[in-house]
């Protein structure tokens, strides 16, 4: 029931030049959650994720590894793409840069800047700090001196990344141009950055002063060929951002997509990546005449055990890692669950298996499964048909069909689900605290026909709970939505109402547990 506005929602693209990791996995999986969450309350959504294919860093990898780029980038894309299945991604697209539709997307892009504002391309040598790793350029007052593992002294970038000195012809872009225009467009748009920290970092760079940047380069040749000038291949970023408008059909600007999905509403992307999203992406798109995208949304880094993750410390956790330990769904909800909006988050094992456990095994999978299985065995196999419902029934139910979603539904639109699963677990705690305070177990001998009315109502507090949750853990969602024999087509946010209600005397099949516990050791 897709009623409300159409919802265009972006991930970065992921450089492929190694295996993802937990870090990737995260931005997808928020982004997922997000789409997800948008799509269940009535809204028509676009997900685009993808591969980020050209530039240096991937043609030195690859080169490292004695492939042709194209060839090692095909390689490496497929474990990205891989990732949709296997985080249940539920994206609707995953774009490769070096696709012949982004090309084209790319090349427009450079000749409508060139055709509205002839003056922001020009022709000059590039002399300055060039970071691989960041696939960007720093100012020497950017750069502080650091220590290779060999003991070497060189300059290194904020992020930590060795620069290394460029000097070539290149074409910039005249980014100088647009400080006014990108401090006003912070003004007026505050929601424009998000958290505020992020946005406060970006529009002091900006106030700093703003040097054209350079966009094409000439000693490599894994890139977009920029148009009328074979000798240059476009900077990758140029290249890079531009996919999230190849995606909806740019330089089509009638197709259907375009015209439905374009101004993006989020693009979800790490906070090491803010100045190319926050400072480069919007002053191109304003050169070039096109719509700005509405929200960038920076998330903090996944560490590991306290640490930031790197091959040199050795503690790079793989996607699979987790998924093998702790299964799919706890994953996802792990990580929704304890990384605070746009905060580092941390993972350490020992305090996985514990949320897991606690909230997951002990709090959602235990009310279902007591629940369902005493409808099972006491109920003749269905849902039991209800007496009057008293003041606590009420009160619940109340809380379930009128409070849930009203209520974590601005924080999840700000994309703070640590904060709205926390409320979906209070109803969980709720939930079983009502089953302990009415002992349905005590009714059966003493009054069958309360007892009824109160799993009744339990059986229906899951059922808006399995419809809550779907958007952060489908696959369990779907097990307690189908065990309670919920039609596929009634599984949207419209559907949480006193006017759906469980329908009594439906049969349900014997129950099985949603979430295992875990056992510490089995895990570790
Ligand atoms: N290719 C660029 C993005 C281009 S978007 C037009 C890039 N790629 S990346 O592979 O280096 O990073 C992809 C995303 O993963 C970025 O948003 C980055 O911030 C994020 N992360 C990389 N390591 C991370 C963590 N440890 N934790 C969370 N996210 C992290 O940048």
């Amino acid at each position: 029931m897709a009623d409300k506005a159409p919802f265009y929602i972006t991930t970065a693209i992921d450089y492929v030049n190694g295996a993802p990791h937990l870090g990737h996995a995260y931005e997808k999986i928020l982004t997922d959650v997000m789409a997800r969450f948008k799509r269940l309350d009535g809204h028509e959504v676009m997900f685009l994720t993808g591969t980020d294919e050209h530039g240096q860093k991937v043609a030195k990898t690859a080169e490292a590894n004695g492939r042709e780029p194209k060839e090692f980038c095909d390689e490496i894309s497929l474990k990205f793409r891989e990732m949709g299945p296997q985080l249940n991604l539920s994206y609707d697209d995953f774009i490769r840069t070096t696709e012949e539709r982004h090309y084209e997307a790319s090349k427009t892009i450079w000749q409508k800047i060139k055709e509205n504002n002839p003056d922001d391309i020009y022709l000059d040598k590039y002399a300055g700090w060039y970071s691989v790793r960041d696939e960007g350029y720093f100012t020497e007052d950017e750069l502080t001196e650091g220590v290779d593992s060999e003991g070497n002294k060189h300059k290194v970038a904020p992020t930590g990344a060795p620069v290394e000195w460029v000097e070539q012809s290149s074409y910039f872009f005249r980014l100088s141009a647009y400080t006014d225009k990108l401090l006003k467009l912070y003004e007026d748009h505050p929601e424009f950055i998000s958290p505020d920290s992020r946005r406060n970092e970006v529009v002091s760079f900006v106030k700093g002063g703003l040097q054209d940047i350079s966009i094409s380069r000439t000693n490599f040749d894994w890139g977009v060929p920029v148009p009328d000038d074979e000798d240059h291949v476009m900077y990758v970023w140029l290249d890079a951002l531009t996919n999230y408008i190849t995606g909806v059909g740019y330089p089509d600007v009638n197709s259907e997509s375009y015209k439905k999905f374009w101004p993006a509403d989020f693009h979800v992307v790490g906070k090491d990546i803010i100045r190319f999203h926050c400072v480069y992406w919007p002053a191109f798109l304003m050169a070039a005449n096109l719509e700005l995208p509405k929200r960038i949304f920076a998330h903090g880094f996944i560490n590991v055990n306290g640490q930031k993750m790197s091959k040199s410390v050795g503690n790079v956790v793989a996607p699979k890692d987790l998924l093998d330990a702790y299964g799919l769904d706890q994953t996802r909800y792990l990580l929704m669950r304890e990384v605070s909006h746009g905060q580092d988050g941390n993972f350490s094992h020992e305090y996985a298996v514990q949320r897991i456990n606690s909230d997951l095994a002990n709090g959602l999978g235990n009310l279902v499964q007591r629940t369902l299985s005493m409808i099972y065995k006491n109920c003749d196999g269905a849902i039991p048909t209800p007496n009057e419902f008293n003041a606590d029934d009420k009160l619940l139910l109340k809380k379930a069909h009128e409070h849930l979603i009203r209520d974590i539904r601005p924080d999840c639109n700000e994309m703070r689900f640590n904060r709205a699963l926390e409320t979906v677990w209070k109803l969980v705690i709720e939930a079983n605290g009502y089953v302990d305070a009415q002992a349905p177990w005590t009714l059966k001998k003493e009054d069958p026909e309360r007892m009824k009315t109160v799993l009744y109502v339990l059986a229906e507090v899951i059922r808006v709970l399995g419809l809550t949750v779907q958007f952060v853990v489908p696959d369990a969602a779907s097990k307690i939505l189908d065990q309670l024999k919920v039609a596929e087509d009634q599984r949207d946010f419209s559907f949480i109402s006193a006017d759906h209600m469980l329908v009594g005397g439906t049969e349900i099949d014997q129950p099985e547990g949603v979430f295992p516990r875990l056992e510490t050791d089995k895990a570790a």
